[in-house]
């Protein structure tokens, strides 16, 4: 079991297969070039060994993040492959939604049970405003694809203001149809992001008591979970809180092959040529070496905070 220096079990892997994304969203890599390379692809091989290792050391719970996971051609053999290996494993994927049309059926066949998809408006100007595409169409068949290829949707808005913040309560009346949950996450400031305004959780409760009524329900992970009087629950997670990291168990493994033991510090523990190697007993070694540094909490609570790390690496 991989225990880090405060004691948290840490049994939650998140795995980000690539750093290309075929949007330009504002809270995450808007300024990159829409052609940069990325030539430091990890081979699946390699990942899924990584994988093993991690499941072999308790990790009961895997999100395959990017950038954009389903630019990976593959990437539906190596769900079947992680599948194989440990069948009783929650295995998850987050994606921008723009291929989920195409993948959905073959993503479930696969043995996927749950994706997440970014969506942060219902209005095709404001998705261009905040990804830079014109994609509102490709992610709402998306999600219905999904939807109707039996996963477990869910869906993330980050709310914006001057962008979508005053879309809070549609967005969650779009997910009450749907019969989905949307979590509202806070903008965290990193320095490769525009200068955003977010809106914390009193906010963003505040806006929605405008048209529901709710009560907070649990938190599960990250999310503190609500529940309309209907049964819909929405959640929101909301890194900025003092107590968002007390119960902290992920491990993060960025497209570039580091171990990220925190999304917002720079602290990390290289692997690539342990992963090209495939020594196990080494990756296991890195795993626990990171959990090592992995501190107590981040620091998006404090003053001014902005985080130096990208996201479309380390995956959000
Ligand atoms: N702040 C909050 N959430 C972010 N994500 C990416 N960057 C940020 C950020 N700066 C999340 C979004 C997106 C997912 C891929 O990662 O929820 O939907
Ligand atoms: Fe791509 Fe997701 Fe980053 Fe948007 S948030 S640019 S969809 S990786």
């Amino acid at each position: 079991m991989f225990i880090d220096s405060y004691n948290r079990k840490v049994d939650y892997l998140r795995l980000s297969v690539t750093k290309q994304c075929n949007f330009r969203c504002q809270y995450c890599m808007p300024d990159t070039p829409e052609d940069f390379a990325d030539d430091e692809q990890i081979p699946f091989e390699q990942l899924l060994i990584f994988v093993q290792v991690a499941i072999d050391g308790g990790v009961r719970k895997i999100r395959i993040t990017g950038g954009e996971p389903l630019l990976r051609k593959d990437l539906c053999d190596f769900i079947a492959a992680i599948m194989r290996y440990a069948p009783q494993i929650d295995l998850a994927l987050t994606t921008n939604g723009f291929y989920l049309q195409s993948y959905a059926q073959k993503l479930r066949a696969a043995g996927l049970s749950r994706v997440n998809v970014s969506l942060d408006s219902l209005h095709e100007e404001r998705i261009e405003i905040m990804s830079k595409k014109r994609v509102l169409g490709k992610i709402l068949c998306g999600i219905d694809a999904a939807i109707a290829a039996g996963l477990r949707v869910k869906l993330n808005m980050v709310p914006i203001v001057g962008v979508n913040a005053d879309e809070l309560c549609d967005m969650l009346d779009f997910a009450r149809q749907k019969k989905v949950m949307l979590r509202y996450i806070e903008f965290m400031e990193n320095t490769h992001a525009r200068a955003l305004q977010g809106l914390n959780e009193r906010e963003i409760l505040q806006a929605l008591r405008s048209r529901f009524t709710f009560e907070f329900v649990e938190q599960s992970g990250p999310a503190r979970i609500y529940a309309l009087p209907c049964g819909t629950l929405f959640g929101i997670i909301a890194p900025h809180n003092d107590d968002f990291c007390v119960s902290c168990n992920r491990v993060r493994l960025s497209a570039e092959g580091l171990i990220v033991p925190c999304l917002y510090h720079e602290d990390a523990v290289n692997v690539r040529e342990i992963l090209r190697a495939g020594d196990k007993e080494a990756i296991r070694e890195s795993i626990e070496q990171a959990l090592r540094q992995k501190p107590e909490k981040n620091r998006w609570g404090c003053e001014s905070a902005s985080s130096t790390r990208a996201f479309y690496k380390t995956g959000g």
